[in-house]
C-alpha cells in the first residue's frame, strides 16, 4: 500500500511517497524529464542515454571541485529553466543533485528517488546537501530540497546487510532522538536486517515522519535538528580513523554507544536513563553481532589514538569545548559541551574502548601520553594478545 505525506520547508512543501514499483511509475509519468542516476543502476534503468547523467557514487565525486562536470552535462543534455530533473541513489547523489540543482540556472524542479536504507530513512528529506571540498569532508553546502520525495522500498532488495544494518541505525537514532515512546514504538516495528517490505515500509514512514517533526521545528539546524547529531560527533571519529572502512551508518551505531558510555562514565544517569540507554544500546549490539556472524565482512582495525584524535579535531566542537550529544538523566538528549581536558578526554577514551568491547573487531588502545598522565584504558581484547 501506498503512503504520503507532506514536509513544510521555507521554500514550500513537499510530498513524500512510499511504496513498491513507484520508479517504474516516475519513468512512464516523466517521459522529458532528465535523470542523474547512480552509474549502479546503469543498465537497470529503461531511460535512453540522452536523457541520464551517470554519475559514479564515490565518495571522491561529491567534491566542488566535481560539479562542473556535472552542470556542464545538465548544459550538453539541453537542460533549462522548466527541466524536471529525477535523481535516483543514495546519499552521495543526493548531496550532487541537491547542489547542483540548486545552482543550474539558479534552480531547477528535481525529484529525488533514494535508494539506500540510508538516504530512504534519513537524508531523503531535510533538504541538506554537504559537498567535500579539496579533501576536507562535508565543508560546504546548502538547502534545496527537491519538489518530491519518492521511496520505492523494492530498491532495498539489492543492498546488504551492513547498509540495511548502517540505515537501520539512523532510523533508531531520529525515533531515540525526539523520545523514549517514539523509540519503544520503532522497536515494535521489528526492525532487523531480514524485514519483510512490508516492515521496512512502517520503519521508514515511522522514522520519517518523525524526523518531519525536527524539520518543521527547527528546518535550519539552530537547536532541535542538532540532537539528530547523536552519534556522530563520536562515530566519525571511527569513520575517519579507519579511512572509511566503517561505513557512515555502522559508525553512527557505534557512535551512539560511545555517547551512552560517556554519559555513565559521567555520572549523568538515572536508574532510568541507565535502563533505557541499555535498551538502545542492545539493540545496536544485536544489529552489529547479526547472530553472530559478524556484520562488516572485513572489519578494519580501529586504532583509538587516531580516533581520539579524529574525535578532538571534529569541526562541531569550539574553541576550549568538546560538544557534542549525549543522553542525559532520564536518557533525553541534550546537546552537551565539556571542557577539552585531561579529565574529560579520560572519560572519552575509556567511552570508546568500552563501547568496542561489544564488537568482535580488533581494537588498538590509547596510549598514556594522549589523554595525559593516568589510567590507560585497555581493550580485553587487545590486554589478551600482548
Ligand atoms: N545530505 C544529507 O542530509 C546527508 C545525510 C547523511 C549522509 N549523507 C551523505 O551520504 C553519503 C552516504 O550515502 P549512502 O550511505 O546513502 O550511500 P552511497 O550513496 O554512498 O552509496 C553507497 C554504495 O551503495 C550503492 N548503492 C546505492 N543504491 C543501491 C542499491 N539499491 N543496491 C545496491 N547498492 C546500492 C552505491 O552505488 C554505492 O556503491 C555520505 O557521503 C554522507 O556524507 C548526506
Ligand atoms: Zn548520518
Amino acid at each position: 500500500m501506498q503512503e504520503s505525506f507532506e514536509v513544510s520547508a521555507s521554500g514550500g512543501s513537499y510530498r513524500v511517497v512510499v511504496g513498491r514499483g513507484l520508479l517504474k511509475q516516475i519513468i512512464a509519468d516523466n517521459p522529458d524529464a532528465l535523470f542523474l542516476i547512480d552509474d549502479y543502476f546503469a543498465t537497470l534503468l529503461p531511460v535512453p542515454a540522452e536523457r541520464k547523467i551517470l554519475v559514479n557514487a564515490a565518495e571522491s565525486n561529491k567534491a566542488l571541485e566535481c560539479m562542473a562536470g556535472i552542470i556542464l552535462k545538465l548544459r550538453e543534455l539541453g537542460a533549462n529553466r522548466a527541466t524536471h530533473l529525477v535523481v535516483v541513489g543514495g546519499g552521495v547523489i543526493q548531496d550532487i543533485a541537491t547542489f547542483s540543482a540548486s545552482i543550474y540556472m539558479r534552480g531547477i524542479r528535481w525529484t529525488y528517488m533514494p535508494s539506500t536504507l540510508l538516504s530512504m530513512a534519513d537524508s531523503c528529506i531535510g533538504g541538506k546537501s554537504s559537498i567535500n571540498v579539496l579533501g576536507y569532508k562535508n565543508l560546504v553546502g546548502n538547502f534545496y530540497p527537491p519538489k518530491e520525495v519518492v521511496i520505492d522500498v523494492d530498491f532495498a532488495a539489492t543492498l546488504d546487510p551492513e547498509m540495511i544494518v548502517g540505515g537501520l541505525f539512523e532510523a533508531g537514532k531520529i525515533c531515540y532522538a525526539r523520545g523514549y515512546d517514539d523509540f519503544q514504538a520503532y522497536l515494535s516495528d521489528d526492525p532487523g536486517v531480514r524485514m519483510s517490505t512490508d516492515t521496512l515500509q512502517r520503519v521508514l514512514v515511522r522514522s520519517l515522519k518523525t524526523k518531519k517533526w525536527f524539520i518543521e521545528t527547527d528546518e535550519f539546524d539552530q537547536k532541535e535538528r542538532l540532537l539528530l547529531n547523536f552519534g556522530h560527533t563520536f562515530g566519525h571519529a571511527i569513520e575517519a580513523s579507519t579511512h572509511f572502512g566503517v561505513s557512515h551508518g555502522v559508525a553512527v551505531g557505534i557512535g551512539m554507544m560511545v555517547a551512552v558510555e560517556f554519559a555513565k562514565a559521567r555520572g549523568w544517569l538515572s536508574q532510568t536513563g541507565l535502563k533505557r540507554t541499555e535498551v538502545l544500546a542492545s539493540h545496536v549490539r544485536s544489529l552489529l553481532s547479526l547472530d553472530g556472524r559478524g556484520l562488516v565482512v572485513s572489519p578494519p582495525v580501529i586504532h583509538l589514538d587516531l580516533a581520539l584524535e579524529k574525535f578532538d579535531n571534529d569541526k562541531k566542537h569550539l574553541s576550549g569545548v568538546y560538544r557534542m550529544v549525549c543522553p542525559r538523566r532520564d536518557g533525553e538528549l541534550e546537546l552537551v559541551s565539556e571542557p577539552k581536558n585531561s579529565d574529560v578526554l579520560r572519560d572519552i577514551a575509556f567511552a570508546y574502548e568500552n563501547a568496542l568491547k561489544a564488537i568482535t573487531w580488533e581494537v588498538l588502545p590509547v596510549s598514556g601520553d594522549k589523554i595525559g598522565a593516568g589510567v590507560t584504558p585497555v581493550h580485553p581484547a587487545v590486554q589478551q594478545q600482548m
